[in-house]
């Protein structure tokens, strides 16, 4: 990569170059941008009201800060990250969100200026993943980051929140899971006692997990491998080895989901692929629409250790993010919100300047206006405004227009009018806010 020199285009032997988009990674045509955009939009909307601001962070970040913050043993920075030299650094595109806000947010002295911050992100993340449906190698994520909040009320809410957005947005089936890792003292006494019930079955693991399993016993709970699930089916549990104050941080976060009303299901495999977690970790999953297996749509949890692990005061944390291909796949199709937009079909050249002006005006009355300045037959201005979805085309003639006329075309209900140039936006307007059977009348009328 970066770093090496890039080889030059031979220009020998002409081939024509390859133009599908990289491994893992998605174009996104406009079309489908609209349905993005309606989620995103949704997702704003949910998370402001809870007092959350939008952060932006750069897509990349020095390697160092995912392998001290995501974990040196995780899958994603052992294997995942796509990683490039530049000189004397090492750089990361980044393969999650929080490791970047928690630097930003240590680097800026945030915690200096405000108790509590909540902000939230959303944008491209990038994993080496084998690819299959709802799993990608640059993905998108919408999440969100509280700091200074110890919890649980905050814990519970954020679940919350998620799982009212996710209803909301019309998904079926959702599966709530939660459960705790603890403080770093349940933390360290759970890892004794997982090490003490694996090594008796270190020869029964998939050959990865005899590996690390003394490094990070943790991650054998979370390996898709099957001789790894076997064998930790019958792991003890953290819950029974929670100090008194994990305990009560637990009970809490049951209480306050009690209190609202959140189905949920303890999980006591829930320890997520990340390092940094502690205490509440928790998944939303559900099997509709064409999910297929990835069915995770979010994940995320407590990390208190994670600002002052990299340099920063002692602040309490946690987070979630959510996979918007994933959030896609599972809602199927979204209603959207009609494009009404107008095109200018000038008949010849006297009335293009005319119609630059016109659409100038429609413009500032908020109408979504095209002009067709091709030159070409009214057919296939006609065939364009079509074809791009319009609603209206408006025609504008020599002799209408020297009466202060053009022709409105409303091609949804295929009808037509003379309209008067100079009511031309409040006709544009009552057409499109009447409902489907009145404007005929109006229209002749
Ligand atoms: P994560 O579980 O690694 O957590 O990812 C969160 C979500 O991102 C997943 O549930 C999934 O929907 C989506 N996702 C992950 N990898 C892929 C992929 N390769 N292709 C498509 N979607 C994917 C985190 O990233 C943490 N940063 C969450 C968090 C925030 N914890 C605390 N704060």
């Amino acid at each position: 990569m970066a770093g090496r020199r890039v080889p030059a285009v031979s220009h020998e032997i002409e081939q024509p170059m390859k133009l599908k988009p990289v491994k893992g990674m998605q174009d996104i045509l406009p079309e489908e941008v609209r349905r993005w955009q309606v989620v995103e939009e949704r997702f704003r909307r949910t998370v402001e009201l809870f007092g959350f601001a939008e952060v932006r962070t750069p897509l990349l970040e020095a390697t160092e800060l995912f392998q001290r913050s995501t974990g040196e043993t995780t899958e994603v920075v052992e294997k995942q990250m796509f990683t490039l030299e530049r000189g004397s650094e090492l750089l990361s595109l980044r393969p999650e969100g929080t490791p970047s806000c928690a630097r930003t947010f240590i680097h800026e002295s945030v915690y200096a200026k405000q108790p509590v911050s909540r902000w939230y992100y959303i944008g491209p993340m990038f994993r080496a993943e084998q690819p299959q449906r709802g799993r990608y190698r640059q993905f998108h994520q919408a999440g969100c980051e509280v700091y200074g909040d110890p919890g649980p009320l905050c814990d519970a809410e954020l679940i919350d929140m998620l799982y009212g957005f996710l209803s909301e947005l019309g998904i079926a089936e959702l599966k709530v899971s939660v459960n705790s890792l603890g403080g770093s003292e349940s933390r360290a006494r759970y890892r004794d006692e997982l090490i003490r019930y694996l090594k008796p079955r270190a020869a029964e693991l998939s050959p990865h997990a005899q590996e690390r399993f003394e490094q990070n016993p943790l991650r054998v709970l979370d390996s898709k491998d099957e001789r790894d699930r076997a064998a930790a089916a019958g792991a003890p549990s953290i819950i029974d080895l929670l100090t008194p104050e994990d305990s009560a941080h637990w009970q809490g976060l049951l209480g306050a989901l009690d209190a609202l009303g959140t189905p949920y299901q303890v999980d006591q495999q829930l320890v997520r692929g990340l390092d940094y977690y502690t205490r509440t970790t928790f998944e939303i999953s559900s099997t509709t629409g064409a999910i297929g297996s990835q069915n995770a749509l979010l994940g995320g949890g407590r990390y208190d250790d994670m600002i002052e692990g990299l340099g920063g005061p002692a602040t309490p944390a946690i987070g979630f993010a959510m996979g918007l291909e994933r959030l896609l796949l599972a809602l199927g199709d979204l209603a959207l919100p009609p494009r009404s937009w107008v095109a200018l079909a000038p008949l010849g050249e006297a009335q293009r300047n005319p119609a630059l002006t016109l659409a100038k005006s429609l413009r500032q009355h908020g109408f979504i206006t095209e002009v067709d300045g091709r030159g070409t037959s009214l057919k296939s201005m006609l065939r364009k405004a079509n074809a791009g979805g319009a609603r209206f085309c408006v025609v504008i003639g020599e002799a209408e227009l020297a009466r202060g006329v053009v022709q409105l075309k409303d091609l949804e209900r295929h009808e037509q009018e003379e309209v008067p140039l100079t009511t031309l936006a409040e006709r544009l307007a009552a057409r499109v806010s009447a409902p489907a059977n009145s404007t005929e009348s109006e229209a002749r009328g």
